[in-house]
């Protein structure tokens, strides 16, 4: 960092004192702010918020690497090609504090490059994953000169007894996390300021208090019996019609308090405890995210383990950003852009519904991969306008027919497409099955009836897509084994289908295949993805009376 005066001195000199050959650094600095200012970033578009590169929407069709597999670029270098042909975009690859600063001060960064030069030599984006702190609540992957000085870098106590979690409250140990994670941002300004192939970066990983509701040393226990900070209460006033309504109910429920102590204001539940973690996790990763930020500020996420049904804090990571607890991680700084769902869990809809809001756009990190994956990236891209997709453990999945890649190629044809029609508001996806056989929406003045294909008296019991309006009357749709109707809401007017047609997107150019009727329509009555395999299809429609 300069200081003012020295700053002053060298802006005065670059302008005014020195020869012209001389001022070639000056409009080197010039050249990596305006690189720095094209860096990816997030950017509302419409109804969309996308992810922009090199000037344009990108969509991440990704997946992340089991947690050891990028410590080694020998382990990596086969690796990059199979992740290439699956094809995915983007790899979410691990990065750890204690490999790039194992003795404190001294910052290693040759692995970061290799994974760099790997990856580009495939045409693949990276996500790094900075897992320091915290890694599934646990803090194994702090480097030991930090594990092992409790004094300067205190540990969560429960029970009376330290525990192998990092404690939040620990001035020391945030500086120093957000110290290294910022030579790390600054390394790839450095490195990748031009070439963008770091698209964003996940801060810390799955955090939260586990094996107990919260943290018990002195420095928790004292800030628990303070009062709530004022900053967080007026956070919820002014926000207050827009809380996650789980928050919202538990705060009114409690008497709408802008003044108290943490179980005064949210209730003596375990709820209280869990809120305050939330406060203090967010706190501590704000930080560490700001101070990378001020580096080079590439959108920054969070990911998390999420809670399941009948389980209480402490079972999963007490305060990880759980969606009752988003807004208390809003509350506490602006540095990261995304809370983004680990979706293991199976119910993947409610899942991606609960995470999308209009001030969080959706991007899954960890899910199922093979056959669930491939259909849920269907829902997540057309349903919710997610910036990406990530199935985790990529390199070991056992995906033979590779299904997965197959559903990623077609979306990955149409990317022009459906970012267009993500931004216009102009796209549905769904997931169908035996439970929920139908889904109706509107767009582009039509109603849209999406059901389970059948034919002659046989249905499937699975099916999955999009579609997405491309014209007055006309429809682009990408899936299986569903069928379509169009209906208007005047009810003298009818929708008839024009035509389908089969084909594909190469270059950005439509080449049609097999024009479908007769049994392949049912007969003019239906759009049909039958169920063998994902298919792309355009229809276009009429009205009549
Ligand atoms: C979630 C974590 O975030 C990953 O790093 C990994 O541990 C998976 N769980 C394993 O299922």
């Amino acid at each position: 960092m300069l200081d003012w005066a020295t700053d002053m001195r060298l802006t005065n000199f670059c302008r005014f004192a020195l020869p012209v050959f001389l001022l070639l650094p000056c409009f080197g600095v010039k050249a990596l702010d305006a690189q720095t200012a094209a860096a990816p970033h997030l950017e509302k578009r419409g109804a969309a918020t996308q992810l922009i590169v090199d000037g344009k929407p990108f969509l991440m069709l990704a997946a992340e690497l089991h947690n050891s597999s990028s410590s080694s670029l020998e382990y990596m270098k086969p690796e990059w090609p199979k992740l290439a042909a699956i094809p995915l975009n983007t790899v979410l690859t691990p990065i750890s504090w204690e490999l790039v600063e194992p003795a404190e001060g001294k910052f290693d960064f040759a692995l970061i490059d290799g994974l760099l030069a790997q990856a580009r030599e495939q045409h693949l984006h990276v996500v790094f994953l900075w897992l320091a702190s915290w890694k599934n609540g646990m803090s194994s992957y702090a480097p030991v000169w930090v594990r092992r000085d409790t004094k300067r870098f205190p540990r969560v106590i429960e029970n009376g007894n330290p525990v192998n979690i990092l404690s939040t409250l620990a001035p020391a140990t945030v500086d120093a996390d957000a110290r290294a994670f910022a030579a790390v941002m600054q390394h790839l300004r450095e490195v990748d300021g031009k070439d963008h192939t770091v698209l964003m970066m996940q801060v810390e990983n799955e955090v939260g208090v586990l094996g107990d509701t919260r943290d018990h040393s002195d420095a928790a226990n004292k800030a628990f019996d303070a009062a709530v900070p004022t900053e967080l209460l007026s956070y919820l006033k002014a926000h207050r019609d827009a809380l996650d309504p789980e928050l919202r109910a538990l705060w009114l429920a409690n008497g709408e308090k802008t003044t108290g102590t943490w179980t005064q204001v949210f209730g003596d539940t375990s709820r209280a405890d869990e809120i305050f973690m939330a406060w203090n996790y967010g706190r501590y990763v704000q930080a560490v995210a700001a101070k990378g930020k001020a580096a080079y500020p590439l959108p920054m996420y969070v990911n998390t383990w999420l809670a399941s049904e009948d389980t209480a804090p402490g079972d999963y990571p007490s305060g990880g950003p759980q969606p009752r607890v988003i807004d208390i991680w809003k509350a506490a700084g602006t540095a990261l852009d995304i809370y983004g769902p680990d979706i293991y869990l199976p119910n993947f809809t409610w899942w991606a519904n609960r995470y999308h809001r209009p001030d969080n756009p959706l991007f899954v990190p960890e899910t199922a991969g093979g056959a669930v994956g491939a259909a849920n990236v269907f829902y997540a891209v057309g349903e919710h306008a997610a910036l990406g997709f990530s199935p985790f453990g990529i390199d070991s999945w056992n995906d033979k027919d590779n299904i997965l890649g197959k559903s990623y190629s077609v979306i990955a044809s149409l990317a022009p497409q459906l970012l267009e029609a993500q931004s216009k508001g102009e796209v549905h996806g769904f997931l169908l099955n035996k439970a929920h056989p139908a889904v109706d929406f509107s767009m582009n003045g039509y109603v849209v009836h999406v059901s389970l294909d059948e034919i002659f008296g046989r249905g499937t019991d699975e099916g999955f897509g999009l579609v997405m309006a491309t014209g007055p009357e006309e429809f682009l749709g990408a899936g299986k084994g569903f069928r379509v109707s169009f209906s208007t809401r005047s009810p003298n007017q009818r929708v008839g289908i024009g035509t389908i047609d089969e084909g594909r997107f190469e270059d950005g150019k439509w080449i049609a295949g097999r024009r479908l009727n007769g049994d392949e329509s049912d007969q003019g009555s239906y759009w049909r993805f039958d169920q063998r395999e994902v298919k792309v299809e355009k229809a276009s429609v009429y009205r009549f009376e």
